[in-house]
């Protein structure tokens, strides 16, 4: 079994229920209490074993390739002033040298469109896909308990989870089959998966919420996918279609998923991540109870 060493994050979404915050930041590089969302979630990347990251880029996101580099400037001027700790965080958030590649996907065509933008970097092995909006808090990251899965039962993995009642219509939604051993009723064989089915059809509430682990035969799918809901080309109907000659198992990972693509999920996860801070976790919960209070 080949080992999954790369991983895909389609960033180049407009990010419309951020409006006006990601206007002119790119909506990933949005402040999740101190850091960006982009940098949980590369961390989580290569805490899972993560070598190499693909960021599928749109116009004007040129500032997500510079948060992943050396800032010479504000480096000396932390250097003259002795703020080696701030330093050492800097410098802990960069990719090694080739560790990072970034493409353009050069029109919204979809999430399909963009996964299959990132082929040429893939190449020929298994890899990841990182929905950055979605933060997965978790130990270990949501990421590595994926690929745990991956590793247990081969073929293809996605991470689902419970939709919030009445909103299942707005996800990709699983049909389950029978479990696999060892995950204690986590992970099940998948046997369907509708994108954003008509409310009253969803085949269960459980929605992909955000990590896959795929065979690079998806492209070849994506190659000549056509668009599906929303206009879009979708990742869901390439997976659809990869499952019938390939096996899906759809995993219910262990921690706490926020939805940073919107305004309220961004609020949760700034609070619970400003709550477990070391430094700044008391001082923050006081803060947010003197709030509640009134
Ligand atoms: C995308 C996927 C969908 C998934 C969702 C999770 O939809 O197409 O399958 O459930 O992300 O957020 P989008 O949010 O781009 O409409």
């Amino acid at each position: 079994m080949k080992t999954v060493r790369k991983a895909v994050l389609p960033v180049a979404g407009l990010g419309t229920r951020v409006l006006p915050g990601g206007k002119t930041t790119p909506k990933n590089l949005l402040n999740v209490f101190d850091r960006p969302i982009l940098a949980y979630v590369v961390a989580e990347a290569r805490a899972a074993g993560i070598e190499h990251v693909v960021m599928v880029m749109g116009r004007g996101q040129g500032a997500i390739e510079d948060y992943f580099d050396r800032h010479v400037e504000l480096e000396s001027h932390l250097e003259a002033r002795g703020k080696t700790d701030l330093l050492e965080t800097l410098h802990a958030e960069l990719p090694r040298p080739g560790e990072m590649s970034f493409v353009r996907q050069m029109a919204p065509l979809g999430l399909g469109h963009a996964v299959w933008c990132a082929r040429e970097v893939i190449g020929d092995e298994p890899f990841a896909v990182i929905l950055p909006d979605m933060l997965m808090d978790a130990n270990p990251p949501a990421l590595a308990q994926a690929i745990a899965a991956y590793e247990a039962v081969g073929g293809n993995v996605v991470v689902v989870e419970p939709a919030p009642p009445g909103e299942a219509h707005k996800y990709g939604i699983v049909a389950l089959g029978e479990p696999a051993p060892g995950f204690a009723g986590r992970l099940n064989r998948m046997t369907g998966m509708v994108e954003k089915p008509p409310p009253g059809t969803e085949p269960s509430n459980l929605f992909i919420s955000g990590r896959y682990i795929l065979q690079p035969d998806i492209f070849a799918i994506l190659s000549a996918q056509e668009a599906g809901a929303g206009g879009e080309i979708q990742l869901t109907d390439a997976m659809a279609k990869l499952m019938t000659v390939q096996s899906f198992h759809a995993l219910q990972y262990d921690g706490s998923t926020y939805d940073c693509g919107d305004k309220l999920g961004l609020l949760r996860a700034t609070v619970a991540f400003a709550l477990k801070d070391p430094e700044l976790g008391g001082q923050a919960r006081a803060a947010v109870a003197a709030l509640l209070k009134g």
